[in-house]
């Protein structure tokens, strides 16, 4: 069996998704810079150090694709923070564009022919309509959601002057942690709301920041897409069924289809961990738009796919059972 390059397989949803592959015996490779991704979560794969915006790129990724024959690509490897792409656009354009180019170039000079990316909802902006289907405009608000589309655009130009075919896999809000209690979410820093609202409750923060509450939404608060991250790792299993049977490229939308406000989930938090979560209202986060909720009708028809946890209650108990398990993130890190 041809083997796989999984670039930021050590990270968040990559660790996830190379869990799903080993289970199904697939041979991974993992290309990681360990800048966000820990050792611990990837699962006993191989992994190459290295970064993709770095100088030595080429080299690393002409040593790793001309060893064995590998049949495609799941691009992880970026940075994703709205914030920090607006304070420092370079990195992102380096990373996300300039790094993702030169992976694009080594499959090309290795004759790699398929390619799966972890796309966003941030490349949509602020939607003229909700819920957000595959063809809604994508007019991206900041430079993370920019950066992903050009990298849309260059799977596109790609696919016509060089053949590779691709899968834009667009996440909603990735959350949750695996089912077994031992994978999840460990951002350092972390900014993202349901792993502060677990650290609030157990004491490890002094409260939540609730950005804004004055949108135009029932409560006040903003309203999101929250997808369990093992639903994403089984769409790239799916999305990868469907280019080694010939499958065509295509952009899929990865959501529930339910939306959840700022309030809703902090309540969930409360319910899950018998915990009470301090919080005071802040003002709004520049970027949020109010309400992001996807329609994926399209993955759900063309691959079949269903979400396993569609229930925030459910996707909170996951993330709550991982924070108990590793309250100070993974060890050994
Ligand atoms: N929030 C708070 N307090 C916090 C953290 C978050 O109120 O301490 C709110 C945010 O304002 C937002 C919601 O909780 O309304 C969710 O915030 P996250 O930071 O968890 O996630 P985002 O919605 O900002 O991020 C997601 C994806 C990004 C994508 C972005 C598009 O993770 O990849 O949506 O807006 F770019």
């Amino acid at each position: 069996m041809a083997a796989l390059l999984v670039t930021g397989g050590a990270g968040y949803v990559g660790s996830h998704t190379v869990r799903e592959l080993l289970e199904r015996d697939e041979h991974v490779v993992i290309l990681d810079d360990l800048s966000a991704g820990h050792v611990v979560a990837a699962g006993g794969a191989e992994i190459v150090r290295a970064d993709l915006a770095g100088p030595n790129i080429a080299r690393s990724l002409d040593e790793v694709l001309g060893r064995e024959s590998f049949d495609a690509v799941l691009h992880f490897g970026a940075k994703a923070y709205v914030g920090e792409s607006v304070e420092d656009p370079e990195k992102y354009y380096r990373n996300n564009v300039g790094g993702g180019l030169e992976l694009i170039s080594a499959m090309v000079r290795h004759g790699v022919p398929a390619l799966i990316f972890s796309s966003t909802c941030a490349t949509y902006g602020n939607p003229e309509r909700v819920p957000i289907a595959e063809d809604h405009p994508q007019r991206p608000i900041n430079p993370y959601g920019r950066t992903k589309l050009v990298f849309e655009w260059a799977l596109q130009d790609f696919e016509v002057a060089r053949g590779i075919r691709h899968v834009n896999l667009r996440y909603f809000n990735a959350c949750g942690a695996h089912e077994r209690g031992d994978l999840g979410e460990d951002h350092r820093p972390e900014n993202h709301l349901i792993p502060i609202a677990c650290e609030a409750a157990m004491g490890k923060r002094a409260h939540l920041s609730i950005f804004g509450d004055d949108y135009d939404t029932p409560d006040g608060t903003c309203i999101r897409d929250y997808i369990h991250v093992q639903d994403l790792a089984v769409a790239h299993v799916q999305a990868l069924e469907h280019l080694r049977g010939g499958g065509a490229s295509a952009s899929f939308n990865l959501g529930t289809g339910m939306g959840h406000s700022v309030l809703e989930v902090i309540d969930a938090v409360e319910r899950v961990s018998g915990k009470e979560v301090p919080r005071e209202v802040a003002p709004r986060r520049s970027g949020d738009p109010p309400r992001l909720v996807a329609t994926s009708e399209k993955i759900r028809r063309v691959f079949g796919w269903e979400p396993r946890f569609p229930s925030l209650e459910r996707i909170v108990e996951t993330a709550w059972a991982f924070k108990e398990h590793f309250p100070d993130g993974y060890p050994n890190d």
